[in-house]
Parts: C-alpha cells; sequence; structure tokens
C-alpha cells in the first residue's frame, strides 16, 4: 500500500497510474494534459459513444482536435474504457462527472453518488481520489468520504478505513474556459485542498506535475467555496451589467461604450458584458449549489437570487424589444419570421448546455413567430432536458437572410461575415454588440 512519501515519489518518477472518471469538456483534456505530461492514463465514461469515437481515435469535442487523442493512444498512454472494474489498476482517480441542478433547481449529485459508488465497489487501499466537479462546500467530505471508509468492494467488506492514512481525498475546482486561446488546462492555476495533511500533499505533488501552479487551501470545503466564489462574482456581475443595460437603453445610453470607457481605468475595475441571459455548465447552476447549501445554515443567499431573476430575465428583454422593433415597421410578431443568429452558448463553440437561444426560441414560438435559426457549429439542435426542438441549421444565403422579418444575435461567433448579413436583413435585433464592433450600426440595428 501507498503511504505519503512512497506515493509522493511515484508521481515524482511518473510510475502511478490514473484514473479519470467522466471524460467530458473537463475530464478529457485533463486525461490528455497529464497522458502528455508522461503518465499511464486510463479514461471511464459511462457514453459507450464516447469511448467508440475515441479508441477510433477520434474527437467529439469541436476545440480538442483528433490528432491530440490519436497521439495519446499511440503513445499507449491513454486509455478509454466504460469497465470501471479497471479502477483496481490506478493509484489516483479524478471526478469530472456532471453536476446540474434538478427540476426543483436543486443540486443533482447523483453523478457524484454513482461515482463514489463504482470507486467503493473496486476501492484498494493506498489510492486516492480528487473530485473535480463543481459542487457546494462539504461534498467531498459528505457525500465521498464516506462511501471510501466503508468500502463496498468486498475484499474489504467489513474494515474501516481511514481518511490520510489508509486512503487519500481532495478536492480541486476545474477551471477549464473551453477555447479560450490564451489558457489551456495545464496554464490555469489549480486550487487544491485535502481532508489531511497528507491528502493535499499527495494530490498537490500530482498536479504540480502537469499545472503551472497550484495553489493549495486549508480544505475541500475551501476549494469547493473557491469555484463557488468564482462563479458567483460572474454571475452577479453580468446581472449588473444586465441591469445597467436595460436602464441606459432607457436613457438612451449605449452599455458598450460606457463600458468601453470604464474598462480603461487601471485598478477596481473589470469589465463585464451584456447578453441574451445566461449560458454554459457553470454560471447559470453553480451560484444555486450555495444557495440550497446555505438553507441548512438558515442564509437567503440575496445577491444570488436577484442575479438568478435579472438574467433570467434578459430573453424576456430581447424577445419585447425584437416585438417593439417589427411594431415600428408595422409588422407584428405573430407569423414574423424570425432567425436566431447563434445556438451555442458562447462564441466559437459548439456547447448547447443551457443555451440562452433555446430559451429565445421557445418565447419567439409562444409568440407565434415563425422560428429559424443559424450556427455553423450546431448543424442540428441536440434534444436537451428541457428543449427537444427538430430544427436545423438554415444557410446565410442572400434569399434566405432577405425572407426574415428579423434577425436576431444569440451568439456572435467570429466566423460570421457581419458586413454581408447587414446587407441581406431587413432588422437585426443585437444582443452582443456584434454590429458597431464591426463599424455596422445605423436604425437597422437595434440593441438588446
Ligand atoms: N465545461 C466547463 O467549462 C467546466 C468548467 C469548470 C468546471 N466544470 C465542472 O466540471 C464538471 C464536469 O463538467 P463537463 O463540462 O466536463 O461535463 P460533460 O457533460 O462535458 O462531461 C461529463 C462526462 O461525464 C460522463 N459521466 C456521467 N456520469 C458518469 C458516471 N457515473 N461515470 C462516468 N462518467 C460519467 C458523461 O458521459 C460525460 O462524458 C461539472 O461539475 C462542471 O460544473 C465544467
Amino acid at each position: 500500500m501507498l503511504n505519503e512519501e512512497s506515493f509522493i515519489e511515484k508521481i515524482k518518477t511518473r510510475k502511478v497510474k490514473v484514473g479519470i472518471i467522466g471524460l467530458g469538456y473537463v475530464g478529457l483534456p485533463l486525461a490528455l494534459e497529464f497522458a502528455e505530461s508522461g503518465f499511464y492514463i486510463i479514461g471511464f465514461d459511462v457514453d459507450e459513444k464516447k469511448i467508440l469515437i475515441l479508441e477510433s481515435e477520434n474527437t467529439y469535442i469541436k476545440h480538442i482536435p483528433s490528432e491530440r487523442i490519436s497521439k495519446a493512444i499511440k503513445s499507449d498512454r491513454f486509455k478509454a474504457t466504460t469497465d470501471f472494474t479497471k479502477l483496481k489498476e490506478v493509484d489516483a482517480i479524478i471526478i469530472c462527472v456532471p453536476t446540474p441542478l434538478n427540476k426543483f433547481r436543486e443540486p443533482d449529485i447523483s453523478f457524484i453518488e454513482e461515482s463514489s459508488k463504482v470507486i467503493s465497489q473496486n476501492f484498494r487501499t493506498g489510492q486516492l481520489v480528487v473530485l473535480e466537479s463543481s459542487t457546494y462546500p462539504g461534498t467531498t467530505e459528505e457525500i465521498i468520504q464516506p462511501y471510501l471508509e466503508n468500502p463496498l468492494n468486498p475484499e474489504l467488506s467489513n474494515q474501516k478505513l481511514q481518511v490520510g492514512v489508509d486512503f487519500f481525498l481532495a478536492f480541486s475546482p476545474e477551471r477549464e474556459d473551453p477555447n479560450n486561446p490564451d489558457f489551456t488546462t495545464k496554464t490555469i492555476p489549480k486550487v487544491v485542498g485535502g481532508v489531511t495533511k497528507s491528502c493535499l500533499n499527495i494530490a498537490k505533488t500530482l498536479y504540480d506535475q502537469v499545472i503551472v501552479k497550484t495553489v493549495p487551501v486549508s480544505s475541500p470545503r475551501a476549494a469547493e467555496a473557491t469555484k463557488l466564489l468564482e462563479n458567483i462574482y460572474r454571475s452577479v456581475n453580468i446581472a449588473l451589467v444586465n441591469e445597467l443595460k436595460m436602464v441606459f437603453e432607457r436613457m438612451d445610453i449605449d452599455i458598450w461604450e460606457v463600458i468601453e470607457a470604464a474598462k480603461t481605468k487601471p485598478f477596481g475595475f473589470q469589465a463585464f458584458y451584456p447578453g441574451p441571459g445566461l449560458g454554459g455548465h457553470c454560471i447559470p447552476i453553480d451560484p444555486f449549489y450555495l444557495t440550497w447549501k446555505a438553507r441548512e445554515f438558515d442564509i437567503n443567499t440575496k445577491f444570488i437570487e436577484l442575479a438568478g431573476e435579472i438574467n433570467t430575465l434578459q430573453p424576456y428583454y430581447v424577445v419585447n424589444r425584437t416585438i417593439e422593433a417589427l411594431n415600428n415597421q408595422n409588422k407584428s410578431i405573430k407569423e414574423s419570421n424570425i432567425l436566431i443568429l447563434g445556438a451555442a452558448y458562447k462564441k466559437n463553440v459548439d456547447d448547447m448546455r443551457e443555451s440562452p437561444s433555446l430559451k429565445l426560441i421557445e418565447l419567439f414560438l409562444n409568440k407565434g413567430a415563425v422560428v429559424s435559426y443559424n450556427d455553423p457549429f450546431v448543424p442540428k439542435l441536440p434534444p436537451t432536458r428541457h428543449y427537444k426542438y427538430d430544427m436545423e441549421s438554415v444557410e446565410l444565403t442572400e434569399e434566405n437572410l432577405k425572407k426574415f422579418d428579423a434577425l436576431v444575435v444569440s451568439t456572435d461567433h467570429d466566423i460570421y461575415d457581419y458586413d454581408f448579413i447587414y446587407q441581406n436583413s431587413n432588422l437585426i435585433i443585437d444582443t452582443r454588440n456584434a454590429f458597431k464592433k464591426n463599424g455596422l450600426v445605423n436604425t437597422k440595428v437595434i440593441k438588446a
């Protein structure tokens, strides 16, 4: 069995095998990073399709090139499997499974529970387990730790294992920003909190081998809270500029111009931008993990709720602005042809999770409009838990664009030819300042 000293030595000499559970936007790049740094990696996922794609040396994430996967597989340092009994073969296990909200907008930690259970069934002493999924403070110690202290593996049954002695446990939040050219998994500093000092030392040493800088904190709870602070900070600040957008619009002030000017202050101001609503796996979801947990301590998280309220309002605001603009052209929203430009939740990616474009489509359909969308990265709208649209991306031809009564910019992909779109559209509702940024603005472009 590995103890602290032997584990650290084994890490430094690249002799540890690392298992990564959940090969999505977070787990896959992490697995590749470790493999490229000379570690032997087994990636685990319940999705057989993903495993087959990886085995055929291909990718299923647009910004992760197939060549990287092919190279890792050919090097024999990366294998992907649905066979969780292979967890027995690894020394360290990193969990990167989803943490969504359920239909009551409460944390759904069932994926973490499932992973804990399968680890427990295959557990052996001396293993390190690190949770990376964003979650409320306390998850690592309250949910995962009991599964490891009382392993379900029949070979260890009836044994009570001790954290920091018989096994090691830590939390290290993921800070992935998919497709950000300035930062990758390797170059983003990583916060780590261990249950005991040994847990921290081992987990930190492991990440030190692949990440530019690790930031130790006193406990998994401090690390869990750090991730939530980061995302709550974004949610609250985005809500603030969304509110100011609506206020300034009435005053005939351009919020985008104001942000650009404010940004010139060299200290004490960080720019956030308004938009059609929150999207992605993190910002619309993570803050409510804290809201839920705070209730246990008799505290209401008012900032989080207020930010959520304002951000949720944004798609409705965009629809109202569109109705007003059509009205000014003597058109009714009912039976108007509306094109949503951009379906992914942010520019230059194909990620549709919680995308506000889906909400916009719903709201426009409810008003009786005829709705289409274009997104070069999303040829067909995938079904989500809330939405099951049967829609395919329409081509941006001159003829097609002219057919639409209004084009609503939801996601400002760089690939778009804004000049061409501008020339051929009747009316543009711009939630991203895409046209002004491209020097194109007159009464045909309405900000929203
Ligand atoms: N995507 C991001 O930019 C980002 C950034 C920071 C943090 N996070 C957090 O990281 C976590 C993972 O997010 P993601 O974006 O990688 O999600 P994802 O949906 O892209 O990937 C999760 C993967 O886990 C797999 N999975 C589900 N249940 C499983 C199980 N029981 N066992 C094994 N695999 C299972 C899924 O099939 C999927 O491939 C979440 O908690 C998220 O909040 C994500």
